[in-house]
């Protein structure tokens, strides 16, 4: 639905030139809920940008069912565009104009009758749940409702494409969960392909089906949800992934035992082995656990332990060496960075 081919984005100002996308290549197929992650200044607003033509790449291809909207001319152009809804971390909602206004805003221009518009805009209303707040005006509503107002806009043209920027960044915990339900049941209910930035891998986790994870312009890693949270390539990945998960070095190698930090990854049915106790019981070793988390991904159950692992080096190697049979394992040699900067 989606295909993005080596697209470079180069900005230049007076005072510097920002490569902004670097070679990026993706495809994003009809029904997907795609997120694409990065910490600030990754790229990710402009990759969204060029997906609606928004902004034009420097080079490359941006097809959009199956047209290079890089070569369309505006008028061709806005008839792709309304085909794809956006939604923004800051709502862009017009305040002097009602609920009903605003959503019935990207209607005018399509010289529908008052009663077509009516109804559209009040079956709208029912699917992001506001029926009661037609006549209120953005103003008098939190931050959730004016989120589900913008949704319920990006879709009044009925659109086969939805862009989230950042659309959840700017609400507390429990309103994303509610505003990230409502988009899973837009994607589910009315095949609606939806692509969402984010910097947040909390977002992700919770309703995208495939993963990007872009830093300083470039795409590092891209696949299934399970396959990047189970088995990360990139650094930056890992680190994102290690935000979640809070854990310190409790135990300290005595003389003669060696300590390792170790990070268990079970995936499925591994879940159900009993690692830790076979490990105490069968190779002399003691295991602290410092950090523990199960939780489930696209329907799989997926687990994150972080344990110290102290013994003689010999003990230590023979408990490495079996959890490796059985789990993927990593030996974390120093705390997971967290923070980056692109140069
Ligand atoms: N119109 C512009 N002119 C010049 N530079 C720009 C322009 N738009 C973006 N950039 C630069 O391109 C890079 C990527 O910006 P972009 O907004 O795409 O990042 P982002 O990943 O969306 O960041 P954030 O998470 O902060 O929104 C940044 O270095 C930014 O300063
Ligand atoms: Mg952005």
């Amino acid at each position: 639905m989606i295909q993005i081919q080596n697209v470079n984005k180069l900005f230049s100002t007076s005072k510097q030139q920002v490569q902004a996308l670097s070679e990026v290549t993706l495809t994003i197929d009809k029904g997907d809920i795609f997120g694409i992650i990065g910490y600030s200044g990754a790229g990710k607003s402009t990759l969204l940008r060029c997906i609606n033509g928004l902004e034009i790449p420097t080079s490359g291809v941006v097809k959009v069912f199956d047209q290079d909207i890089t070569q369309l001319k505006e008028r061709h152009l806005r008839s792709v565009r309304k085909q794809i809804g956006m939604i923004f971390q800051h709502f862009n909602l017009m305040h002097s104009k009602t609920v009903f206004d605003n959503i019935a805003y990207p209607l005018k221009s399509q010289k529908l009758n008052k009663e077509v518009i009516n109804n559209r805009v009040h079956a709208l209303l029912q699917l992001v749940d506001l029926e009661d707040k037609a006549q209120s005006y953005p103003l008098q509503l939190s931050g959730g409702q004016k989120q589900r107002v913008a949704i319920a806009r990006a879709l009044a043209t009925n659109p086969e494409i939805l862009l989230c920027d950042e659309a959840t960044s700017a609400l507390d915990p429990q309103t994303t969960q509610s505003i990230l339900a409502l988009l899973k049941r837009i994607n589910q209910e009315l095949g609606i392909t939806i692509v969402l930035i984010t910097h947040q891998m909390e977002v992700i986790k919770q309703i995208c089906n495939k993963i990007a994870v872009m830093e300083c312009g470039k795409v590092l890693e891209v696949g299934q949800l399970i396959e990047v949270f189970t088995a990360p390539k990139s650094q930056i990945t890992k680190d994102f992934l290690a935000k979640d998960m809070h854990y310190e070095r409790l135990s300290f190698a005595k003389d003669g035992e060696v300590n390792l930090m170790l990070h268990l990854k079970y995936v499925g049915d591994t879940t159900a082995t009993p690692l830790i106790s076979i490990l105490s019981r069968d190779f002399n070793v003691t295991t602290n656990i410092t950090y523990g988390n199960i939780e489930k991904l696209q329907g799989i159950l997926v687990g994150n332990l972080v344990v110290d692992l102290q013994g003689t080096p010999n003990d230590v190697d023979s408990a490495l060496t079996y959890i490796k049979q059985h789990i993927e394992v990593e030996v974390i040699e120093d705390e997971y960075i967290t923070n980056r900067t692109c140069s």
